[in-house]
């Protein structure tokens, strides 16, 4: 039930998640608390630009959800489909980035950086040959992103294998195959300007030094069952 959210045209695999949270329940979403502070990624990610990035860019996306979220159990409520339809867009956005940045939070650490460690490290050498080529396609994916958009690393279920996904923000929110992401990276403007300005990849090389690989293979873990 609740609505799947696939992502997926010009990217190099689908993305999708469940967005059940977001139709089917009446609860307001919060902002999520960072297990950090924001100084806490520097010199990697400067203070200014977490603050803003959590209180200010995803606290938007929380707010406009709940906005859209309320309306379309109006619609609901009314049976008017079309003024449903009409409020899929902004139920996509909003959620779509509610959710994408809960999972950058917590793929972000004081004490990451360095490699993974047991199973996620053994898919990485499968399927991409070794820990830092991985690291270099999805660099480079990211980098080359047009406009905002994000660069992932997921599981697809089918395969049981890893993907490098990297989707433009204007990119229609269909996808093909189910990637569960595990890892992504911003690639929005307000994720580096401040700081890198246009050089986002000297913001790609530095964020390496702040991943929380016990959170991505967490992630790998939840998405085998
Ligand atoms: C909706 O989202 C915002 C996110 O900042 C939150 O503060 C607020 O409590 C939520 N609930 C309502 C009713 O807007
Ligand atoms: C969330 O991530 C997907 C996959 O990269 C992307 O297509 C979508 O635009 C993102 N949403 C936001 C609001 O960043
Ligand atoms: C990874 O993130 C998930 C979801 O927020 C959380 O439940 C889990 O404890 C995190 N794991 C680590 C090691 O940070
Ligand atoms: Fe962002």
């Amino acid at each position: 039930s609740g609505i799947l959210l696939r992502v997926g045209r010009g990217c190099a695999a689908g993305l999708s998640y469940s967005l059940s949270q977001v139709s089917a329940a009446r609860q307001k979403h919060t902002l999520p608390d960072l297990m950090y502070d924001y100084g806490a990624l520097q010199p990697h990610i400067c203070a200014e630009i977490m603050q803003l990035h959590h209180s200010k860019h995803h606290a938007t996306y929380v707010n406009n959800l709940n906005v859209t979220e309320e309306k379309y159990h109006e619609a609901l409520a009314k049976g008017d489909v079309t003024a449903q339809v009409a409020l899929q867009p902004a139920l996509k956005f909003n959620g779509g980035g509610h959710i994408n940045h809960t999972i950058f939070w917590s793929n972000l650490s004081p004490n990451g950086g360095g490699e993974p460690q047991g199973e996620l490290m053994e898919a990485i050498k499968r399927d991409f040959g070794s820990f830092q080529s991985m690291k270099d396609r999805m660099s480079a994916a990211t980098v080359a992103v047009q406009g905002s958009g994000w660069g992932w690393l997921g599981f697809n279920k089918d395969s049981g294998r890893l993907r490098i996904a990297a989707c433009a923000n204007q990119d229609p929110l269909q996808g093909t195959t189910g990637l569960i992401p595990l890892l992504g990276i911003d690639v929005w403007e307000h994720a580096y300007y401040l700081q890198y300005k246009n050089v986002r990849p000297d913001y790609v090389k530095a964020i390496w030094n702040v991943i929380n690989w016990e959170n991505v293979s967490d992630r790998l873990k939840a998405a085998h069952k």
